[in-house]
């Protein structure tokens, strides 16, 4: 597996670096058996709510989308979260683990002088407390963020601002990204994807655009 050449790999945070499954155990404690698919239907309902968020021009940061999401995905599982659990899981959503394949792959990639930036939907400050708690915030030289111009993935718009961000035109700069919907934003505004599928479950959009690489962990970047 190849890239074309690139000045720089741009990864996306949630899903692909740190695992939003990472709130199941704390949710055990709240829904019991139902804490898997609970966690998948939030993650859902985040997305939902910024890609409409985008969509109207009513910009809330992601972590109004986390919160928004987690009362309406316990409201449809008929759960009453008490503020302590609420609090709780907001709390864990914010020190998500990385995935074991990242830390190695990041210092890999730094160790052949790649440039690697996180390019997230969560602001700044939170994306940068999210990698340094979960220890690879290290091995990136930069944190950009859809919240530096209050919008969402995968409007074209954050791209644009990721390559301003980086100073690299759009095919010089690789999104790495287990996000359907990001590769094909990040492929729709020019930009170079990979996708990290991570799962044999995990399926592509089929709107006729391929990655340009897949891979189903970030060791598999090293070398590329
Ligand atoms: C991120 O921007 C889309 O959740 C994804 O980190």
């Amino acid at each position: 597996m190849t890239l074309a050449a690139h000045d720089v790999l741009a990864f996306d945070v949630y899903g692909t670096l740190v695992d939003t499954g990472g709130v199941v155990d704390r949710l055990t404690a709240v829904v019991g058996d139902r804490a898997g698919a609970f966690s998948d239907a939030w993650r859902q309902q985040q997305l939902g709510y910024s890609w409409r968020r985008a969509l109207m021009r009513d910009y809330v940061d992601f972590g109004t989308c986390t919160a928004q999401a987690l009362d309406h995905t316990a409201a449809v599982f008929g759960t009453t979260l008490g503020e302590e659990d609420r609090s709780n899981l907001l709390a864990t959503y914010r020190r998500l683990p990385a995935f074991p394949d990242v830390a190695p792959a990041l210092a890999r990639l730094a160790g052949e002088g790649r440039r690697t930036v996180a390019f997230s939907n969560g602001p700044v400050a939170a994306a940068d407390e999210l990698l340094v708690a979960a220890g690879v915030r290290d091995h990136l030289s930069d944190v950009v963020s859809t919240d530096e111009i209050r919008s969402f993935k995968p409007d074209p718009a954050v791209y644009h601002h990721l390559l301003e961000r980086v100073a690299t035109v759009a095919d010089r700069v690789v999104l790495v990204s287990s996000n359907s919907f990001d590769v094909l934003g990040a492929k729709r505004a020019g930009l170079q994807a990979a996708w990290v599928r991570r799962t044999e479950a995990a399926v592509l959009d089929p709107w006729g655009v391929a990655p340009d690489a897949t891979v189903t962990d970030l060791t598999q970047l090293v070398g590329a």
